[in-house]
């Protein structure tokens, strides 16, 4: 039976979460996607399926508990004999604004996507992977016998680790989910299932950042991140034995100041 890869955070289907179901999908996992707004959600969905994968959508109206539960709930009865070997939680949502204009309403709604919302995927995941076996070398996917139950990944921004004049409201969710991937590493390590967090140290080149005036900078392979390397290193950490695992990584173009 082929193993399962539920991406949580699609965007628009050109970024960093929409490559790495392509990426898990080539390598013969199924597919399944959970995000807001079904439009993007379901050309996604159909652009896999028509290169060959399995692939399903959840599309979900927010991030809450109740929105994540039922989308679990249909994962495991579209999937019932596929086991969860990868869970990438890439969902976010961002104000850069000034303390003072940021409302108390942006504040809430950035907390419940980015931490309330990562709770609850990382609950739902848990879960699954807790109850599971380590992955047997017959399985199939990527490489095999790695004493293994699953990885979780959370992708991670610059101000997962800095604060900045306009990030007030972002960076302290970002900071939160660093924490909160960090804590779920100590404590599901000992049961073989691998927490890591990427740091996206830079600008992704995605088709809505491709839209602004900047053709240098989209041309320009050393100054933004292509969705499909920060995939690579996902990939790469999924691949990791128990012997050597990554916590924490972060990933930068080559000519980015840091
Ligand atoms: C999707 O594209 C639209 C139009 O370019 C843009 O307004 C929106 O912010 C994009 N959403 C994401 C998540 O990238
Ligand atoms: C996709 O995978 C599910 C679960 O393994 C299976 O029931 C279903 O038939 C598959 N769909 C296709 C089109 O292969
Ligand atoms: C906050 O989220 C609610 C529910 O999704 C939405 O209706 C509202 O427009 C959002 N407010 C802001 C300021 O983003
Ligand atoms: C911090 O904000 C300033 C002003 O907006 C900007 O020029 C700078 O690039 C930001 N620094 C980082 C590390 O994002």
């Amino acid at each position: 039976m082929a193993p399962l890869i539920v991406v949580a955070g699609i965007g628009n289907g050109s970024g960093t979460g929409a490559a790495t179901a392509r990426l898990f999908a080539k390598a013969g996992y199924n597919v399944a996607l959970i995000a807001r707004g079904s439009d993007h959600l379901t050309k996604f969905r159909d652009e896999l399926k028509s290169g060959g994968a399995n692939a399903t959508d959840f599309p979900i109206k927010d991030y809450s508990v109740q929105s994540l539960s039922s989308a679990f709930a249909s994962i495991k009865s579209t999937y019932p004999n596929s086991p969860l070997r990868v869970a990438l939680w890439n969902a976010g949502s961002a104000v850069w604004k000034p303390f003072l204009e940021i409302t108390p309403e942006e504040v809430q709604n950035i907390t419940d996507t980015n931490v309330v919302g990562a709770f609850a995927f990382s609950r739902e995941v848990l879960q699954v992977l807790t109850t599971q076996e380590v992955e047997a070398a017959a399985e199939g996917g990527l490489a095999g016998d790695r004493q293994k139950k699953g990885t979780l990944l959370f992708t991670g921004a610059t101000a997962s680790i800095r604060g900045n004049t306009t990030t007030s409201a972002f960076s302290a969710a970002k900071h939160a989910l660093r924490a909160l991937s960090q804590s779920l590493a100590k404590e599901f390590a000992k049961q073989n299932i691998h927490v890591a967090h990427a740091i996206i140290d830079g600008g992704i080149l995605t088709a809505q950042s491709r839209n602004k005036d900047n053709a240098e900078w989209v041309a320009n392979v050393n100054v933004r991140l292509d969705p499909n390397s920060i995939a690579a290193a996902y990939e790469y950490l999924v691949k990791q034995d128990s012997s050597s695992w990554t916590w924490e990584l972060d990933l930068r173009p080559a000519h980015e100041k840091w």
